[in-house]
């Protein structure tokens, strides 16, 4: 007995020294698996040898040699919590480092450009309208003159929803829908999307932006006209561009002129140029004195009134204001095209 208290005595201090050296996770199990271990632990040791004790004497011992049990266990418990805390990895700054920049959303390059459109004319005193995108046959076509079987409807073919429900061809029904609201004076622009029965291609596609524009009021003539649409053009572009009128038609305009610009990609010198076809000019948008039918369909003295419209291809005009040579590029969502657009 005596001699176990002894051999007990001896291995506490001899497990103090040694788990004193314990630094890490690897260390710690052998000191474990040295006293603890349930086939050769030294404690395991100590209880047999307690077994062999008189049975008065056991449970003295057996006491003893569990104190020492749980001293080592909560010694090595600790132990285990304090090379936790240790070893837990680092994460170490590099403050050299350039930062990680977080993906911050972007404009739609034709949303830039029309809101650009839209800031020229608000500057000029118009004001923004909207109207819906699934029109009735009505303000798609007949209120702007255009008989039903007119042939000029075919320029403007689309997709029907019912026999009289459609999806607009253009934003003019929403001059309509204006002069139908309030007496001039009216100036307002639209913008807005418009949807065609057309295959795309690089410059055509089954759904544009189009951005209307209409005034009415007394005395207003083709001269109003051509200056506002100058005045916009030259603000959008630069000053010294060529701008030529061409004579049109449109059902609900007369008279009626396509507006075209220079070409800006090859000034008219090169006979193979894809933007313009060498002709030296894109057409952008299409414009008219309002038709005295029109007026008189929303109830507007056209005695007493009159009025210029336009309507600019948005697409159009922004493919060629930032040379690109396909318009299917604006909706095909590629982020590479779409982020070079993004304000910096
Ligand atoms: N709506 C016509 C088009 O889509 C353009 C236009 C608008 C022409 C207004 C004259 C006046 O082609």
């Amino acid at each position: 007995m005596k001699d176990l208290k002894a051999k007990i005595a001896e291995l506490k201090k001899k497990f103090n020294s040694v788990s004193a050296r314990v630094k890490d996770e690897k260390s710690l199990q052998e000191v474990r698996n040295t006293y603890l271990s349930r086939k050769r632990g030294e404690l395991n040791l100590l209880f047999e040898e307690m077994n062999a004790l008189k049975p008065e004497k056991k449970s003295q011992a057996g006491q003893m040699i569990n104190s020492l049990k749980s001293y080592i266990q909560e010694r090595l418990e600790k132990l285990k919590k304090e090379i936790a805390v240790k070893e837990r990895p680092v994460r170490k700054i590099d403050l050299t480092l350039p930062g990680e920049k977080g993906y911050c959303g972007a404009p739609h390059p034709v949303v830039l450009f029309q809101q650009e459109i839209e800031e020229i004319f608000l500057s000029m005193g118009f004001s923004i309208e909207e109207g819906p995108e699934v029109e009735t046959d009505y303000y798609n076509f007949e209120a702007l003159n255009f008989p039903p079987h007119h042939p000029a409807r075919d320029d403007w073919d689309t997709l029907y929803i019912t026999d009289d429900l459609l999806l607009r061809t253009h934003t003019s029904p929403v001059q309509i829908r204006a002069m139908e609201k309030r007496k001039p004076p009216i100036r307002i622009i639209v913008p807005g999307r418009v949807y065609r029965r057309e295959t795309s291609d690089p410059t055509h596609l089954p759904m544009f932006y189009q951005v209307e524009g209409l005034v009415v009021d007394e005395g207003i003539t083709f001269a109003n006209l051509k200056g506002t649409l100058e005045r916009f053009i030259k603000t959008l572009f630069y000053e010294k561009i060529k701008i030529r009128f061409r004579p049109s038609f449109f059902p609900f305009t007369e008279p009626s002129a396509e507006v075209d610009i220079e070409c800006i990609v090859c000034g008219g010198e090169d006979e193979k140029c894809r933007i313009c076809g060498g002709s030296g000019w894109k057409e952008i948008l299409g414009s008219g004195m309002v038709d005295p039918q029109v007026l008189k369909n929303v109830n507007i003295d056209p005695e007493k009134y009159s009025g210029f419209a336009f309507g600019l291809g948005v697409d159009r005009t922004a493919m060629f204001a930032y040379q690109i040579p396909d318009m299917r590029y604006f909706y095909e969502n590629d982020l590479r095209f779409i982020r070079q657009f993004a304000l910096k």
